[in-house]
């Protein structure tokens, strides 16, 4: 009965594929995700299009998206790949990894987030500490023009290097910077339009510069990461964990002082999930903030009257805590708004189909790549009042009060939901609310609000283009 229905049932819709080249000439390679959001408005909310020879089922809009990855947990729940990953971590790790290996690495990278850091106040401290060194660099500028991307990007990196080395860096230490701007690098490279046709024609590795050049990346920070881990492993006190890689270091030799072999908490696993959690942990958490000033930036009487007044009131010149969150609904809705119109993971991360599933009518087979469109959620018109707009009352009822909206999905959901959510979060808050109190954020000089640019840089992440704003002391 089940192949009669299978025959029945259709495969999604979609633009009819060229031989070889799918629909390759149809994505626009430097906005994927807006070509797939014009082709949702023609498909529906479940189509399929073809990149190169393969093939990617697309879920699009809150309600197909919600569906499919929180009621179909279990089968839209794996996690897809892409040619330029799979080179370099074969599937280790948490972020790229499917299987017992992946729900091992997941489940001791969450309860270590908790244990060395998230959702705690240990966390909220360190966050707070690195705020204040991050102030003093914005006071170095004295107001003049700046590009706030490196501060920032140091800043909130040196959180996940607290949680997973036990220590934090210097924002002058070339071992530390040059781990953060070479992963900064990565992200972008990885999203760029050859790479994107290199992972539908792997064959043309050989001669693609940017692959060169992210391969040199990779082995960079592989070497730099071994060499943290050797100086962690010769001070390795098992009483005393010091952080995410002292508890996996010492669960390994626990495992292995009772015999068990082939466990997942082996060298490889242990360097990939490190580098996962470093590059995810960053990049994101950065490059939202730094939309965060620059819409502040653009929006002066959202920033003045609506945000700084709150602040001013409810907190004054003290320290910003997590539990000011709830007295400061209007900030909480700017960051909210922040998430949800930066739109930072366009396509989420890839998914693949963990078995056969009839979804909304349409057969799917077991190992179909799904991308769930973040943006057609973010964006969705029967969802926000004002999908394309800086609009922080979409997180506010009548009388002021902040309200969660169900179609507010930047972290995804389902089994593959960001790992790093909690973290985030906090450092959001706390990273956000402080700046906004030590300053008043303005274009340079010359610059108008309006002529302050919005189009997002290429990457596989959506960060703002290269810009300069002035952090104007009010403290
Ligand atoms: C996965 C967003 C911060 C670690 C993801 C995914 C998204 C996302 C969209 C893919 C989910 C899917 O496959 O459907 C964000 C955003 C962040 C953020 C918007 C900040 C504003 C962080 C932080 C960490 C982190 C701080 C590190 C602690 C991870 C990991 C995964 C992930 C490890 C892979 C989970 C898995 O495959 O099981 N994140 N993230 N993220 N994120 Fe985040």
């Amino acid at each position: 009965k089940g192949s009669r229905r299978k025959h029945i049932l259709s495969e999604p819709p979609g633009p009819r594929p060229l031989p070889v080249l799918g629909n390759l000439l149809q994505l626009d390679l430097k906005r994927p995700y807006l070509t797939l959001l014009k082709l949702s408005k023609k498909y529906g909310s479940v189509f399929t299009v073809y990149l190169g020879p393969k093939k990617v089922v697309v879920l699009a809009g809150y309600k197909t998206v919600k569906e499919a990855l929180v009621n179909h947990a279990e089968e839209f729940g794996d996690r897809g790949e892409l040619q330029i990953v799979k080179d370099f971590n074969q599937g280790h790790g948490v972020l790229w990894s499917n299987g017992d290996s992946w729900k091992e690495m997941r489940r001791f990278a969450l309860t270590n987030l908790r244990d060395f850091g998230m959702g705690k106040k240990a966390s909220e401290d360190k966050i707070i500490e690195e705020c204040d060194y991050l102030i003093e660099v914005f006071k170095t500028f004295k107001g003049e023009a700046f590009d706030t991307t490196q501060p920032i990007n140091y800043a909130v990196s040196n959180i996940i290097c607290s949680i997973v080395y036990g220590s934090r860096f210097e924002y002058d230490d070339p071992e530390f910077t040059s781990l953060v701007d070479r992963t900064n690098r990565t992200i972008q490279l990885v999203g760029s339009p050859s790479i994107q046709v290199y992972n539908m024609f792997p064959w043309i590795g050989k001669w693609v510069t940017v692959k060169k050049e992210i391969d040199a990346i990779g082995a960079a920070n592989k070497k730099q990461n071994l060499g943290l881990f050797s100086h962690l492993k010769e001070t390795l006190n098992p009483q005393m964990c010091r952080g995410f890689v002292d508890a996996f270091l010492v669960r390994k030799q626990n495992l292995e002082v009772s015999g068990i072999a082939n466990s997942h908490f082996n060298d490889r696993n242990l360097l990939y999930t490190v580098l996962n959690l470093f590059a995810a942990g960053t990049d994101t958490t950065a490059t939202t903030l730094r939309w965060g000033l620059l819409y502040m930036a653009k929006n002066p009487k959202i920033q003045g009257k609506g945000l700084k007044e709150e602040v001013n009131r409810e907190i004054g010149s003290r320290q910003v805590q997590i539990e000011d969150r709830k007295n400061l609904p209007f900030t909480d809705a700017v960051i909210h708004e922040t998430q949800r119109l930066a739109n930072i993971a366009p396509m989420a991360v890839p998914h693949k189909t963990s078995q056969d599933i009839t979804f909304q009518g349409h057969f799917i087979k077991k190992g179909t790549t799904v991308y769930p469109l973040l943006t057609s959620v973010l964006y969705d018109e029967s969802e926000w009042e004002r999908p394309h707009s800086f609009y922080p009352a979409h997180f506010l009822d009548k009388d002021g009060k902040f309200v969660k909206r169900d179609a507010f999905m930047p972290f995804s959901a389902g089994r593959r939901i960001c790992l790093g959510e909690g973290l985030a979060r906090m450092e959001l808050f706390i990273f956000f609310t402080s700046l906004l109190q030590h300053f008043r954020f303005t274009p340079p000089p010359g610059v108008s609000e309006d002529e302050l640019d919005l189009t997002p840089r290429l990457g596989f992440t959506l960060s703002p283009s290269p810009h300069k704003l002035c952090a104007v002391s009010c403290m």
